[in-house]
C-alpha cells in the first residue's frame, strides 16, 4: 500500500493492517518514506488514535528495526527500569545496586540527558574514571560477575524510534499515547531484558500532567510489554516537585550514596524501594512480600552499598568517591536563596527547578553543551516543610558566576510560600 493510503487509512480512523505497519517502518527508516508524508501520519494518530493491536505492531516493528540485545545467558533472570523522566531522578542509582545485592540481574543501557538534568549516564560519569562503552563481551562478563552493568545506549537499537522521536519533536506529534508508549516500549524490548518495571512520573516536571494521562500511559505501555512476553509492571509516582533535595550529577550521586548508607531523604527512598521490591520480585521469582523484606535487609546491612562500591569500581571509577562523596568537592560559586517570612512552602514546579539547574551548569541545552558535574541546586525546603524567615530554601551552585541572577530568579518563581500548613499529595499513586 501506498504511504498517501495509509495516512488517508488513518485519518479516518481505520485500523491498519500489521503488514502495512511493518512497511512504513521498514520503508520510513531507509529513508524512501519522507518525513512529510511520515509526520501527517503522527498527526492523524494524534487524532484518531491507533487500536491496541497496532499499538503492539508498531511496537515490535520499531524493536525490530535494528540490533536487539541478546541476554538469553541471563534465563528469565534479567531485569530493566525505565523512568519516564523527571528533575532530581536518581533512582537507578539506588535501585540498581540494591537489585543486584539481592540476587536480581541488572544489564541496563542508559541515556545521557538533553534539557533539564543529566541522565543517569552522566551521573556516572561523575566518578572519575567511570566509562559507560563496554563491548558486548565485556558487558556480559561484567553482569555475570557483579550482577550490575550500566552502559550507554550503543549500537544501531531501534533506529526506527529516533527517527520518529526526532521528526515527532519538530511537528508537535510527541504527546499522544500510541505513540509515546510505542516509542519506550521499542527500546526496552530491543535492550533485550525479560521483565521491565517502568516508573510513569506524573506531575508539572512530567510528560503526563495528571494522574489519569499517566495512568492511561502506565497501562499501555504494561499491555505492550506483556503483549511481547516480557514481564512488565509501573508504579505511577509524583513528579509535581523533585525527587529528593538534589538536582544535579555529583549532588544526585551524593545524596543516591547517602540512601545507600541509611540516610538520605524519604521520598527517594520509598520511591527506590517500590521499584527495587517489584524488580527483585520479577528477576528473583518471588512474592511481593519476601522481595519488600530481601530489598530493605540489603539496604539496611550495607550490602547494597558495597554493592554500588563494586559496580563502580568494575567500570574504572574511583570508588573512593562511592565510599566518601566529599571527595567530589564543591564549586567557586554558590548563591542561597532565603525565606523572607515565617510560613509553608506551598509548591515547587519540578520543570521550572530542573531548568534552573541546567542554567547553572548541570543539563544540556544542546547535545554539544558539556555538563558541569558539581553544579545544580540543593532543594532545602519541599512542600508541607515549614520555614522561618532567614531560612535557606534552596542553594545553587555553579561554576559560572554569570548564571547564579538568572537561576535564582527562576528558583523563586518556581517556589510558593504559604502563611497555612500545607497537605502534600502521594508519592505513589498506584501500582499497576
Ligand atoms: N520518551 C521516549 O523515548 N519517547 C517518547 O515518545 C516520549 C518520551
Amino acid at each position: 500500500m501506498r504511504m498517501y493510503d495509509i495516512i488517508e487509512k488513518k485519518k479516518h480512523g481505520l485500523e491498519l493492517t500489521r503488514d502495512e505497519i511493518f512497511q512504513m517502518i521498514r520503508e520510513y527508516t531507509d529513508g524512501s518514506i519522507p518525513d512529510y508524508q511520515m509526520s501527517a501520519f503522527c498527526m492523524a494518530v494524534y487524532f484518531k488514535g491507533m487500536s491496541d493491536r497496532e499499538i503492539f505492531d508498531l511496537t515490535e516493528a520499531m524493536a525490530t528495526s535494528g540490533d536487539t540485545v541478546d541476554l538469553s545467558v541471563f534465563g528469565d533472570k534479567s531485569v530493566d527500569k525505565h523512568s519516564t523522566g523527571g528533575v532530581g531522578d536518581k533512582t537507578t542509582l539506588i535501585v540498581a545496586p540494591i537489585v543486584a545485592a539481592c540476587g536480581g540481574i541488572v544489564a541496563k543501557m542508559s541515556g545521557r540527558g538533553l534539557g533539564h538534568t543529566g541522565g543517569t549516564v552522566d551521573k556516572l560519569e561523575s566518578f572519575p574514571g567511570f566509562h559507560t562503552s563496554l563491548s558486548p563481551e565485556a558487558f556480559t562478563a561484567q553482569v555475570q560477575k557483579c550482577n550490575l552493568a550500566v552502559i550507554g545506549q550503543s549500537g544501531d537499537l531501534a533506529p526506527a524510534d529516533k527517527k520518529l522521536y526526532a521528526l515527532r519533536d519538530v511537528t508537535a506529534t510527541v504527546d499522544t499515547i500510541p505513540l509515546i508508549a510505542s516509542s519506550i516500549m521499542s527500546k526496552k524490548l530491543a535492550a533485550g531484558t525479560k521483565s521491565i518495571v517502568l516508573d510513569v512520573k506524573c506531575g508539572s516536571g512530567a510528560f503526563m500532567k495528571t494522574p489519569e494521562q499517566a495512568k492511561a500511559l502506565a497501562e499501555m505501555m504494561v499491555k505492550i510489554g506483556r503483549a511481547h512476553g516480557r514481564n512488565t509492571h509501573a508504579i505511577i509516582s509524583n513528579m509535581d516537585i523533585p525527587l529528593g533535595h538534589a538536582i544535579g550529577n555529583a549532588l544526585e550521586v551524593t545524596e543516591a550514596i547517602e540512601v545507600l548508607t541509611g540516610k538520605g531523604p524519604d521520598d527517594l527512598r520509598e520511591v527506590c524501594l517500590t521499584l527495587a521490591t517489584l524488580m527483585v520480585a520479577a528477576s528473583c521469582h518471588l512474592s511481593i512480600e519476601e522481595s519488600k523484606a530481601r530489598t530493605k535487609e540489603a539496604l539496611d546491612s550495607g550490602a547494597a552499598h558495597a554493592k554500588f562500591c563494586q559496580w563502580i569500581e568494575a567500570q574504572g571509577g574511583d570508588a573512593a568517591y562511592a565510599r566518601d562523596p566529599s571527595l567530589f568537592g564543591t564549586v567557586a560559586h554558590s548563591l542561597e536563596i532565603i525565606a523572607e517570612a515565617d510560613g509553608y512552602v506551598l509548591s515547587c514546579n519540578a520543570e521550572e527547578i530542573g531548568l534552573a539547574a541546567m542554567m547553572l551548569g548541570a543539563g544540556r541545552e544542546t547535545a554539544e553543551s558539556v555538563i558541569d558535574p558539581r553544579a545544580g541546586i540543593l532543594l532545602l525546603k519541599k512542600p508541607g516543610d515549614a520555614v522561618k524567615a532567614g531560612d535557606v530554601i534552596a542553594r545553587l551552585l555553579t561554576e559560572r558566576a554569570d548564571t547564579l541572577a538568572g537561576a535564582a530568579d527562576k528558583v523563586k518563581a518556581a517556589i510558593q510560600l504559604s502563611d497555612k500548613a500545607v497537605e502534600t499529595g502521594k508519592l505513589i499513586y498506584e501500582i499497576i
